[in-house]
């Protein structure tokens, strides 16, 4: 009797399971250590947020190896990155979209919201949550793909800075007051075995339905549950939003920093570096509003910053996009 009420206590579901949170940018930055380690600079431009290891090449236990962070949970030295929204204008050239936080984090410079659900938002799903492997990375989506069929990749053409809902595959048709939302669901189902796989895809397995609902069981070749990350971006296309800068055919004028003007090609990156056992004592949590995760000020996230390591012109009306894509 006893085993029995402790085993059902330890999978009662709890009411808070997720982990939400802000970090700053770190860096903006033709690097890319998952896809092209060592690649100085990489093929295309892209935003990071995260702890300060992050370079060119990254290998071994980042948790270790940073010694600040961008995000409001100190103990998180990950690395988190996606490529950068541009505007075309209708006379060709490029100028680079800004960034601003998620309006119930307070003022961080830029960045992305970060989550860490157990199952959904409510449950654990009845199953141990196991966090992710130091050394562990990987990527969801690719640049070249043209189908929008992942149902986590998605964008919100936000009415106001609380929008939420209404998600479409591919970039707005329409100019959006309060911008636009980028969104990147990762799988959460782990072969158990690989830190990275060639296409750093193939060691995890995809069950995500998209909008945070309840994700599908893990299949028997990827069997263990890992937390369901994700990130969303905002964009603030208010500076473009007038037409007589828009393409004259009507289409619309934002592409993705590896020229994608249709958005399929949207993709996450991630490199994980929580300290030593944190996010998995935060999994384990039952509820995981007493997560006894250590925070930092808004100002000391502000503050963690890089050296860039590739520099050229990002800002301001570009004939190009950075790399000539
Ligand atoms: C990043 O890597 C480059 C090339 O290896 C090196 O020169 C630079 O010092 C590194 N930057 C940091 C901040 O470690
Ligand atoms: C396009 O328009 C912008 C904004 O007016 C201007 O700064 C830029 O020089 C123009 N580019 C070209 C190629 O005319
Ligand atoms: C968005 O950009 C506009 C125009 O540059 C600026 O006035 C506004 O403060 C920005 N909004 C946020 C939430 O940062």
């Amino acid at each position: 009797m006893m085993k029995w009420l402790s085993v059902a206590l330890a999978l009662a579901a709890p009411s808070h399971a997720y982990i939400r949170f802000g970090c700053a940018t770190l860096s903006v930055q033709r690097l890319d250590p998952v896809v092209e380690p060592g690649n100085i600079p990489s093929a295309h431009l892209h935003q990071i947020v995260g702890g300060n290891a992050f370079n060119a090449t990254m290998s071994g236990d980042i948790g270790n190896k940073a010694t600040c962070t961008t995000c409001s949970f100190s103990e998180d030295l990950s690395n988190y990155w996606t490529a950068v929204m541009y505007f075309k204008h209708r006379n060709g050239s490029y100028k680079r979209v800004p960034q601003y936080p998620n309006a119930l984090l307070g003022t961080l410079t830029g960045g992305m919201t970060i989550y860490y659900l157990q199952d959904d938002f409510s449950s654990n799903g009845n199953t141990k949550i196991t966090a992710f492997k130091p050394g562990f990375r990987m990527t969801v989506g690719s640049p070249t793909t043209t189908s929008g069929s992942n149902p986590g990749l998605r964008y919100t053409c936000l009415q106001d800075i609380m929008t939420r809902g209404s998600e479409t595959n591919d970039f707005p048709k329409t100019a959006c007051p309060a911008g636009i939302m980028a969104i990147h669901h990762f799988p959460a189902c782990w072969d158990g075995k690989n830190l990275d796989s060639p296409n750093h895809q193939d060691h995890m397995y995809n069950t995500v339905k998209g909008m945070f609902q309840n994700a599908g069981a893990c299949p028997s070749t990827h069997p263990v549950r890992m937390p369901q990350l994700a990130y969303e971006t905002m964009w603030n296309t208010s500076q473009f939003n007038d037409k007589s800068m828009w393409p004259t055919d009507g289409s619309q004028p934002f592409v993705w920093s590896f020229d994608d003007s249709k958005g399929y090609g949207t993709h996450g990156d991630y490199m994980f570096g929580w300290k030593g056992d944190a996010l998995q004592r935060a999994m384990d949590s039952t509820s995981l509003t007493s997560n006894n995760l250590k925070t930092q000020s808004v100002a000391e996230a502000n503050k963690c910053a890089i050296k860039n390591t590739v520099s050229e012109p990002i800002d301001g009306w570009l004939e190009k996009l950075p790399g000539g894509m």
